[in-house]
């Protein structure tokens, strides 16, 4: 796709990865339409990307489920070269507690930008999955040809049967080149501090909840288990700064764009391709912004999985990309990101 006029929908385009991926989008040379109803995110998040980018972006207010609303987005925008879907919910808590809430917004929305693809003639998707459809592998690091396991959750399950919706939708020959990326454990902010993750509540995820307690809005860190099978005996996981993240959605619009066959279907793994435990998080937490964190060590959380990491040599030789962030990095970026929250 020519770069010039290359306009991409960016669906949940103000939400964590979203908003660090308009940011990449821009700075390579795309145009991102971004489309968000704001249920998990904060309009600050715009301000943010404008003040990175110093200049105006284009956002559209709604549901990206909502077809009669999507249509007048692409007849608004013309020369729509390609779509990433963010929008989703991702709790997997919630998700267990409201499961037809994450099936109706996670699929919906995917089914009804995939119909309105053919009626305009749209032919890449780059899709926001997980490595979560891996669970716990039997052999590490995961490829993309590893076997899924049953998932752990209605969430996990809406990964799966999305992209099982994608590959179908190719097979039948639809005219869609599909990227689905699997990210691995997505951490960091970016560097200015003006975009990062802003979760609702107490946060389940580990990195949120280290700089909280840093912060002191958390009394104290407790670390899931030590009694697994790695080398301090806490779980281990392949964690990725978003803004690498973000990077492998360009890359991946870049690699579309390069395809002239008319109905494909890519899976990469985006992580690191290293592992690493809690208490690595917590120790590198602690050495690179010299703080010491409240924590303590309790039992293992239900469901936990005891080590994931990914084989990224597809990522590496196909999309031409590379996590070049560190872990040191994130826990600067994202301990960065809580100081600046706690001045608001
Ligand atoms: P996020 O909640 O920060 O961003 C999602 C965005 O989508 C939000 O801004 C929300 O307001 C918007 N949204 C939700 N439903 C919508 C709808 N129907 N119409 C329009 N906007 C809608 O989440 P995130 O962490 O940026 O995750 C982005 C994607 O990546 C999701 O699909 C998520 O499942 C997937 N993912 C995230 C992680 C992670 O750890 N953060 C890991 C693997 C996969
Ligand atoms: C989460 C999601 C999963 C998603 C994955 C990748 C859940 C239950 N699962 O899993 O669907 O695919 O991210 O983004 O949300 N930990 C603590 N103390 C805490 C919080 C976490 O010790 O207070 C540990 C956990 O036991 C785990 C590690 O930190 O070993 C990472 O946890 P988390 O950030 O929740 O990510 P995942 O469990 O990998």
């Amino acid at each position: 796709m020519s770069k010039h006029s290359s306009k991409v929908i960016v669906t949940g385009g103000a939400g964590y990865i979203g908003s660090h991926t308009v940011v990449e989008l821009v700075n390579a040379g795309y145009e991102p339409i971004i489309v968000d109803n704001f249920v998990n995110a904060e309009k600050s998040a715009i301000q943010g990307i404008e003040t990175i980018l110093e200049r105006k972006v284009t956002v559209y207010e709604g549901d990206c489920a909502d077809h009669d609303f999507m249509k007048g987005v692409i007849a608004q925008e013309s020369d729509i070269v390609g779509l990433i879907h963010f929008a989703a919910y991702k709790a997997v808590g919630e998700s267990v507690k409201k499961p037809l809430k994450y099936y109706r917004n996670n699929t919906d929305s995917l089914l009804t930008l995939l119909e309105l693809m053919v009626e305009h003639n749209i032919h890449h998707i780059v899709f926001s999955s997980s490595c979560t459809v891996y669970g716990q592998p039997d052999k590490l690091p995961v490829t993309e040809e590893s076997p899924k396991k049953p998932a752990e959750s209605p969430y996990g399950n809406t990964k799966q049967i999305c992209e099982e919706i994608l590959e179908d939708c190719v097979n039948s020959e639809m005219p869609v080149n599909v990227v689905a990326l699997r990210y691995f454990n997505p951490i960091g902010a970016h560097v200015s501090a003006q975009i990062g993750e802003l979760p609702l509540g107490v946060p389940n995820n580990l990195v949120p909840f280290v700089t909280q307690t840093a912060a002191g809005i958390r009394e104290k860190l407790t670390v899931f288990g030590n009694d697994y099978n790695t080398h301090d005996g806490t779980c281990l996981r392949d964690y990725i700064h978003v803004v690498d993240l973000a990077k492998a959605h360009v890359s991946a619009l870049n690699y579309l764009g390069k395809k002239s066959e008319a109905s494909t279907y890519n899976v990469f793994n985006i992580g690191t391709g290293t592992g690493s435990t809690v208490l690595d998080v917590i120790n590198t937490f602690e050495d690179v912004n010299d703080i010491k964190l409240n924590y303590t060590i309790g039992p293992r959380r239900a469901g936990d999985v005891e080590k994931v990491y990914a084989n990224v040599d597809y990522a590496n030789t196909e999309l031409n990309w590379k996590a070049e962030l560190s872990l040191a990095d994130a826990l600067k970026d994202a301990w960065r990101w809580q100081l600046s929250l706690k001045k608001d």
